[in-house]
C-alpha cells in the first residue's frame, strides 16, 4: 500500500516514513528540501532496508502533485509539508498563508479528484491558543498569537469541511506537543537550519559547546520551578500515532492530540539531560520570549481510547537519543 508523505524529509517526516516502512507500507515522498535534505531519505532506506520514491517538487504546484497521484495508486497521504518557525512566521505572514494554505488545498483538492480518501494531517497544539492545560480536542480554539499557528487551525477547518461536503473521507487532524529526541540509529534526528528555534537543539549547542549556555526564558510562571513546562513527546513515539491514525477508517475528521500527558520544566529538561549524558549545560534566566505561554501539555485519552496508541518513551530517553544524534552528526569522539 502506497503512502504518500508530503515533507517527507523534514524531522517528525523522516522519522515518520521510517514507522510507515517497517509497518510495511510503501512510501513515497514529495519534498521541495527548503527545511531538509535529500540524505535524511538515504539515512531512511540505510535504517529500514527498504526503498523510497522521491519526487523533488513543490506541494504548492498543482501540476506537479497531480502528476505523483496520476502514476501511483495510492492508499492515503500524510502531510507534513509546511513552514513551522513561529517566531519566522510573524514577519513572513504572507509567505506563511501562501505556503501552508495553499499546499493543504492542492492535497486535498488531488485526493478529492483521485478517490485517495483518507489524509492524516501535521498540525499543532498551538492551536490551542493561550489557555489553560491539559488541552483536550473539543476545547475552543483561541486565537493564536502567531501565523503559523493560524495555518494549521485553518488547514484543520478546510479538511473538516471538506469531509462534511465528501463523507468518503476519513482524516485524522493530529496535534503535536513538542517533538523531541531522534530514531535509536543516530543516523537521522532534528536538524534546524540557521538559528533554532526549540529548546533541545539549543541544549544539544551548548552541549557541543557552539553555544556558551542556555538562555532560560523565564523563571516567574506558576510552574513546579518558574521556567515554562511543555509536554515533550519523542519523535518516534510521534511516528507511531501517525501509523495508528492512518490505520483507523473512521470516516469523516477527527482531532488527537499526540503528546505524553506529562508536562515537564525547562530546569527539568536540563537536568534529565546533563544526568543522561553526564554533561554540564550552564544556563542563565533571561526575559520571557514574547507569544510564549507558561504550561503547555495534552489531554491524550482520546488517541489511547480511538487509536490505540499511547507515547512510551520519556524524557530521558528523549535527552539520550537527542544527544546521540548530535554526537554523530557532529562526529564528536564518544
Ligand atoms: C519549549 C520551552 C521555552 C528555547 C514550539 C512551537 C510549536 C511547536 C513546538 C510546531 C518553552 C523554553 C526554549 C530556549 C528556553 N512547533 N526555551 N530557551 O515554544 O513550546 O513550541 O515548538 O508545531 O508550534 O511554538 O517550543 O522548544 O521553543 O520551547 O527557555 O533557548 O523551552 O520558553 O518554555 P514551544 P520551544
Amino acid at each position: 500500500m502506497n503512502i504518500l508523505v508530503t515533507g517527507g524529509a523534514g524531522f517528525i517526516g523522516s522519522h515518520t516514513c521510517i514507522s510507515l516502512l517497517e509497518s510495511g507500507y510503501s512510501v513515497i515522498v514529495a519534498d521541495n528540501f527548503c527545511n531538509s535534505e535529500s540524505k535524511i531519505l538515504e539515512k531512511v532506506m540505510e535504517i529500514t532496508g527498504k526503498r523510497v520514491i522521491t519526487y523533488e517538487i513543490d506541494v504548492t504546484n498543482e501540476e506537479q502533485v497531480n502528476s505523483i497521484f496520476k502514476n501511483h495508486q495510492l492508499e492515503a497521504v500524510i502531510h507534513f509539508a509546511g513552514y513551522k518557525a513561529v517566531g519566522e512566521s510573524v514577519n513572513k505572514p504572507l509567505d506563511y498563508y501562501y505556503n501552508n494554505i495553499l499546499s493543504t488545498l492542492v492535497i486535498a483538492r488531488a485526493c478529492q479528484m483521485y478517490s485517495v480518501n483518507k489524509i492524516v494531517f501535521s498540525s499543532s497544539a498551538t492551536v490551542y491558543g493561550d489557555q489553560n492545560s491539559p488541552f483536550v480536542e473539543d476545547m475552543n480554539l483561541l486565537p493564536t498569537t502567531n501565523p503559523y499557528g493560524e495555518t494549521k487551525a485553518m488547514s484543520e477547518r478546510i479538511l473538516m469541511d471538506m469531509c462534511v461536503s465528501d463523507s468518503r473521507f476519513s482524516v485524522a487532524l493530529l496535534r503535536y506537543f513538542n517533538p523531541v529526541g531522534a530514531h535509536s540509529s543516530g543516523l537521522i534526528g532534528e536538524e534546524p537550519r540557521g538559528i533554532p528555534n526549540n529548546l533541545m537543539p539549543y541544549i544539544t549547542k551548548v552541549a557541543k559547546g557552539e553555544l556558551e549556555n542556555l538562555n532560560i526564558f523565564g523563571d516567574n510562571y506558576s510552574t513546579v520551578d518558574g521556567t515554562g513546562v511543555r509536554d515533550y513527546i519523542h519523535v518516534m513515539d510521534l511516528a507511531k500515532g501517525h501509523v495508528a491514525a492512518l490505520q483507523n477508517k473512521k470516516n469523516g475528521a477527527h482531532v488527537y492530540n499526540l503528546g505524553t500527558g506529562y508536562g515537564t520544566s525547562v530546569l527539568e529538561m536540563v537536568k534529565a539531560f546533563e544526568e543522561v549524558n553526564n554533561i554540564n549545560i550552564p544556563y542563565k534566566i533571561v526575559d520571557k520570549r514574547s507569544g510564549d505561554i507558561g504550561v503547555c501539555y495534552a489531554d491524550v485519552t482520546k488517541a489511547s481510547r480511538e487509536l490505540n496508541w499511547e507515547a512510551q518513551q520519556n524524557i530521558r530517553d528523549m535527552c539520550r537519543d537527542a544527544w546521540r544524534y548530535e554526537k554523530y552528526r557532529s562526529s564528536v569522539k564518544v
